[in-house]
């Protein structure tokens, strides 16, 4: 359960809680703001903390003081958010993550937060909240693993709910605003993450397809959820052929916000859904084959993005697609030299089976067109060489067939650090794909795979549209502020700025 998220209007030092939470920049030797009247209320305590050299200002650094009676609070939490100078939300949002666990290690249950970058850092209210939620649910993520949940002897410690304070009875309904958004989108992250987490035999297509209903009926979403006949209804050539081998039940998703109105700028998102990517006939080596269940992240940011979309009833008309299907080897899979005729009519030639992603793309791409997009964007971790070019956890690839597409997407990749570079969409890449047989081929060899990959995706796009392969973000071996190993939700809180800062 996600903690439950409180904004009252009261000075930090005149809470009741298991935690307070301030904050301190680097270097700063008299603290100001609300950590100035905490210290004071402290009789100096923090002063003395930084004097003693105990407590520095480095971002995530974490000092825990023990008031003993002089406040309401049980604990005093101090988190370091690095140089004033550069500061940024993203700093802002790792700091709370930090304060956030800190808190849960300790034991804390109710925990009081002012907004970091509110005060001294000089941001917006409304986005220093939703940072500081966001940071503060997002660090606290566990992936509740599956089993009977047998404990180690210790009690599982968690916080049941954090309380936003603010002083500036002003300010307070832009912190509730900011926190409430925060709260909404962290959520969002969370189900992806969930999705990704888990293993192939529980996010089946099956599964997407009901946690996709599942966030429609909550959320007043339009849903529809096609299996093998549907998409054969819709000559889904593509996508069926990898959904071929496979002895999951494929399902292709749709959602939909604001359906019904009219004159709404209509993004469609697309994402990548391969439950579990063994290969197939050109099958993959079994060396961390397993890392292969997070090949649906690309349908996970979207089903995510669609429920915080929806949870914050932005005015667009945006729509949801999210082709799911195992990738398998068997009797009746697809095979390398097959030629594929997708649902535009296009005739594909499978030099490998494990190109899957783009094929499962290609047909949901064409049926985006149906609803005369203004912007399409697609989610995928779709090759390798993304992963090789831009490094593990750096950035994700970034095509456009339109600047200002790109650009927006940039600047809501700078706003959340979910981090992106433009790669270019050359016609040498295309010409890479040249077949024979068929109209293209499903690969262009080993070098260049990321702009091949995408080429190929652009010959089924016919609108303003962008591709992010995130076969580098979707998931982490190295634990940092806002979480835990595994999954990232990458992806999520990217497309909700985009889609917030879209005018018509
Ligand atoms: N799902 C993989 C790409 C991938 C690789 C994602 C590593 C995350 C981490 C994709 O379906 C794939 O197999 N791509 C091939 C493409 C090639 C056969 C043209 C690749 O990258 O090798
Ligand atoms: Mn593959
Ligand atoms: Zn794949």
């Amino acid at each position: 359960m996600q903690p439950a998220i409180e904004v009252i209007h009261a000075a930090i030092q005149d809470i009741e809680a298991d935690a307070v939470v301030v904050n301190l920049f680097r270097g700063v030797t008299t603290p100001g703001g609300a950590t100035g009247a905490l210290d004071q209320a402290l009789d100096g305590a923090i002063s003395a903390l930084i004097a003693g050299g105990d407590l520095r200002g480095k971002a995530g650094e974490t000092a825990v003081l023990y008031p003993r009676g002089a406040i309401h609070a049980s604990r005093v939490i101090v988190v370091g958010l690095g140089d004033a100078d550069g500061f940024t939300l993203d700093a802002a949002r790792s700091a709370s993550a930090a304060a956030l666990s800190r808190a849960r290690d300790l034991g804390a249950q109710r925990v009081a937060t002012i907004a970091h970058g509110a005060g001294i850092g000089g941001f917006d209210p409304e986005a220093a909240a939703q940072a500081t939620v966001e940071g503060a649910l997002l660090g606290l993520y566990r992936y509740a693993k599956t089993g009977r949940g047998e404990d180690d002897g210790e009690e599982e410690r968690s916080v049941h709910s954090i309380v936003v304070a603010e002083v500036d009875a002003a300010r307070t309904d832009a912190i509730r605003t900011g926190a409430e958004a925060g709260a909404a989108i962290a959520a969002a992250v969370a189900m992806t993450r969930d999705l990704v987490n888990m293993p192939a035999n529980e996010a089946t297509p099956i599964h997407m397809a009901e946690v996709a209903r599942g966030v429609a009926a909550d959320h007043g979403l339009y849903v529809e959820t096609g299996g093998r006949d549907w998409a054969a209804g819709h000559d889904m050539g593509a996508f069926l052929a990898v959904a071929q081998g496979a002895g999951e039940a494929p399902r292709f998703i749709v959602l939909e916000h604001n359906r019904e109105q009219a004159g709404l700028p209509t993004i469609v998102l697309v994402g990548k859904g391969v439950t579990f990517d063994s290969g197939g006939i050109s099958i993959k080596p079994s060396n961390n084959m397993g890392a292969m269940k997070t090949d649906m992240a690309g349908a996970g940011a979207v089903l995510g993005a669609m429920r915080a979309v929806a949870a914050l009833d932005l005015p667009l008309h945006v729509v949801g697609l999210a082709p799911c299907t195992e990738n398998m080897p068997d009797a009746d899979a697809y095979r390398p030299s097959d030629v594929i005729t997708a649902s535009n009519g296009r005739t594909i030639e499978i030099v490998s089976t494990d190109a899957e992603g783009r094929m499962i793309l290609a047909d949901a791409l064409v049926y985006a067109q149906r609803y005369q997009p203004d912007a399409v964007i697609d989610l995928a971790t779709l090759t390798g060489a993304s992963v090789v070019a831009l490094g593990k956890g750096v950035a994700a690839s970034l095509f456009a067939n339109d600047d200002a597409l790109c650009a927006r997407i940039e600047a809501a990749a700078d706003a959340t650090a979910e981090r992106v570079w433009r790669m270019p969409l050359w016609p040498a890449y295309r010409a890479k794909l040249r077949s024979q047989v068929a109209d293209l081929k499903n690969g262009g060899g080993r070098m260049g795979g990321v702009g091949t990959s995408a080429s190929f995706l652009e010959a089924f796009t016919d609108y303003r549209w962008a591709h992010l392969d995130i076969a580098s973000m979707a998931s982490t071996e190295e634990q940092d502020a806002l979480g835990e190993t595994g999954a990232t939700g990458y992806g999520v809180r990217l497309l909700v700025a985009l889609l917030r800062g879209w005018e018509a």
